[in-house]
C-alpha cells in the first residue's frame, strides 16, 4: 500500500527507543522528514545514528527536550515551527499502588502524558488547521480502559488522553485534519525486554517462560497471548498519519491483541 507520506514532516515525541523508534524508522522508509525525540542530546545522536544505518537517505532531525522541564515545548516551538503529523507518543509509569503513588508521581505522569501533549497540540492544532491538512494521534494504552490496580495514575493519564483526542477531533469539523488515539497493548520494548530480563533471574525461569506467565496471569484476556512487536503498533500510526486515514476522525483504535473486551 502507497501511504503517500513522503515530504510530510513528522515529529514523535518520545522516540529514540521502543514504540515511537519504530514509528520514526517507518515514517523515514516512507521517504518522511522526521524529528525525534528523548531527553538528552546524547540519546538523541545515538538514535539518530541507528536510524541512518537502518533505512538509507533517512532524513531525520532531532531534538533533545525532558517534558518534566518547563522549557521543553519552548525548545520544540523554535525548532519545528510547523509540521504535518503530531505523535503524542512520549509516556512514562510508576507500577505502584495506590496508596504508595505521591503527588509527585501523579503530577510527573500528567505533566509528561497528558500536559506534553495539551501544549503540543495547542501549538500545532490552529497550524494544521490553517494549512487545511495535519495528523494529530496519541498514543494511549490499554490501560486506559483495563486499569491495572498497580497503574492507576498512569491508567488515568492514558484515559485522559483519549478526552482530549475526541474532544480536538470535533474543533477539526469540515477541515482535511484529523486526530485520533492509539491504544496500544503489551509491546516489547527494550523496557519489557529489560523487565523480562530481570523477572527471569529473580525467578529462575526462562524469559519466555516469564513472558506465557505475564499472559496467563496479569494479561489473560489477551487474544494474542504475546507480546506485539514495537512495529506492529507503528505499523497503524503509519496509516492513521497517511491522507488514506482521512475517513478516520475522532476515533480510538485499538492494538492490544485483543486484550480489552467488548466489540468497540
Ligand atoms: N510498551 C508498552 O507495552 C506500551 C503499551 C501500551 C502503551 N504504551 C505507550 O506507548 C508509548 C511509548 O511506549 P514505549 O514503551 O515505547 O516507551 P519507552 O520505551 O519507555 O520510551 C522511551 C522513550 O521515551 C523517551 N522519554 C522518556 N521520558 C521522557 C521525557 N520526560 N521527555 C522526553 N522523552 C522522554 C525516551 O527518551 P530518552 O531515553 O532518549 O531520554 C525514549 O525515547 C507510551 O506513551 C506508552 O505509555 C506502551
Amino acid at each position: 500500500m502507497e501511504l503517500e507520506l513522503q515530504h510530510k514532516t513528522v515529529f514523535i515525541t518520545g522516540s529514540t527507543s521502543g514504540i515511537g523508534f519504530a514509528m520514526a524508522e517507518g515514517f523515514l522508509k516512507e521517504g518522511a522528514h522526521v524529528f525525534i525525540n528523548g531527553r538528552t542530546q546524547n540519546s538523541v545522536d545515538n538514535a539518530i545514528d541507528k536510524l541512518k544505518a537502518s533505512v538509507s537517505n533517512a532524513n531525520v532531525s532531532g531534538i533533545a527536550a525532558n517534558f518534566k522541564d518547563s522549557n521543553a515545548i519552548e525548545i520544540i516551538q523554535e525548532a519545528i515551527p510547523q509540521i504535518d503529523i503530531l505523535i503524542n507518543n512520549v509516556g512514562i509509569f510508576a507500577s505502584k499502588l495506590f496508596e504508595e503513588t505521591t503527588d509527585t508521581d501523579w503530577h510527573e505522569m500528567f505533566q509528561v502524558n497528558v500536559m506534553s501533549s495539551v501544549q503540543l497540540s495547542r501549538f500545532f492544532l490552529p497550524k494544521m488547521i490553517a494549512q487545511n491538512w495535519g495528523r494529530i494521534l496519541f498514543v494511549s494504552s490499554e490501560c486506559a480502559q483495563l486499569v491495572p490496580a498497580d497503574l492507576i495514575a498512569y491508567s488515568t493519564t492514558k484515559t485522559a488522553l483519549l478526552s482530549l483526542s475526541r474532544g480536538l477531533a470535533q474543533t477539526t469539523k469540515g477541515t482535511k485534519v484529523t486526530v485520533n488515539s492509539l491504544l496500544p497493548g503489551s509491546t516489547l520494548t527494550e523496557g519489557a525486554v529489560e523487565f523480562l530480563k530481570d523477572q527471569a533471574s529473580k525467578d529462575g525461569k526462562t524469559e519466555a517462560q516469564v513472558a506465557e506467565n505475564f499472559f496467563k496471569t496479569d494479561r489473560n484476556s489477551s487474544l494474542l497471548q504475546r507480546f506485539a512487536q514495537p512495529k506492529e503498533i507503528a505499523d497503524m500510526a503509519l496509516f492513521l498519519s497517511s491522507p488514506l486515514s482521512a475517513a478516520t476522525n475522532g476515533a480510538a483504535i485499538k492494538v492490544d491483541g485483543g486484550s480489552v473486551p467488548g466489540i468497540l
